[in-house]
């Protein structure tokens, strides 16, 4: 049996909060030797971009958040203050994509790709919070069975069609490659 599209997009959130701490850690990196892993900070802004983006966030947006405002228009309320958080978090990604390649000369630079990451992180940890013990619970609550299995169905249509086969996969071990610290050196 699949899991519930709840239960889905919960596990998808482990996954980004390992990329999350790895933001973290870099951060201090960052403020305790003024050097960027230029290698890593791109790996993250890969993860974010195409999976928690490009996978994690279109489920949310295009198939359950809709369908919990047309259930229960009340959602629509929870719903925009998730989407403005998306939002915010694109365009932090967008400033480190902007400063990176910058970094070897610009102390400023660096100092935005730090900054971005900890907002990044600090705004994924608290939003994914809210989801978790706000509006999952709700969309279990007003969600039909039948319901959810429409939209686990159309979750797995997501992940076969726009994102791909195997691209889960690869994301899946690029957050554990990420969740490893880089070696000293
Ligand atoms: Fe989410």
């Amino acid at each position: 049996m699949t899991d519930s599209p709840t239960e889905q997009l919960r596990h998808e959130h482990e996954l980004v909060l390992m990329v999350v701490e790895a933001m973290e850690r870099e951060v201090d990196d960052i403020e305790r030797t003024g050097r960027v892993h230029r290698e890593r900070v791109a790996q993250m802004v890969d993860f974010t971009r195409n999976f928690a983006d490009g996978c994690h966030h279109s489920k949310e947006e295009r198939v359950l958040f809709p369908a919990l405002e047309e259930r229960d228009a009340a959602a629509g309320g929870p719903v925009s203050v998730m989407l403005s958080e998306h939002e915010a978090g694109r365009e932090a990604i967008r400033a480190i994509v902007a400063a990176l390649p910058d970094i070897d000369e610009s102390e400023a630079a660096r100092t935005a790709v730090a900054e971005n990451l900890a907002l990044y992180a600090h705004l994924l940890r608290l939003h994914i919070n809210k989801e978790n013990t706000v509006l999952f619970p709700l969309a279990e609550r007003i969600l039909s069975d039948q319901e959810q299995e429409m939209i686990a169905a159309e979750f797995e249509r997501i992940e076969k069609e726009e994102t791909g086969a195997g691209v889960h996969q690869r994301y899946h071990e690029l957050a554990h490659t990420l969740a490893t610290p880089p070696a000293e050196g």
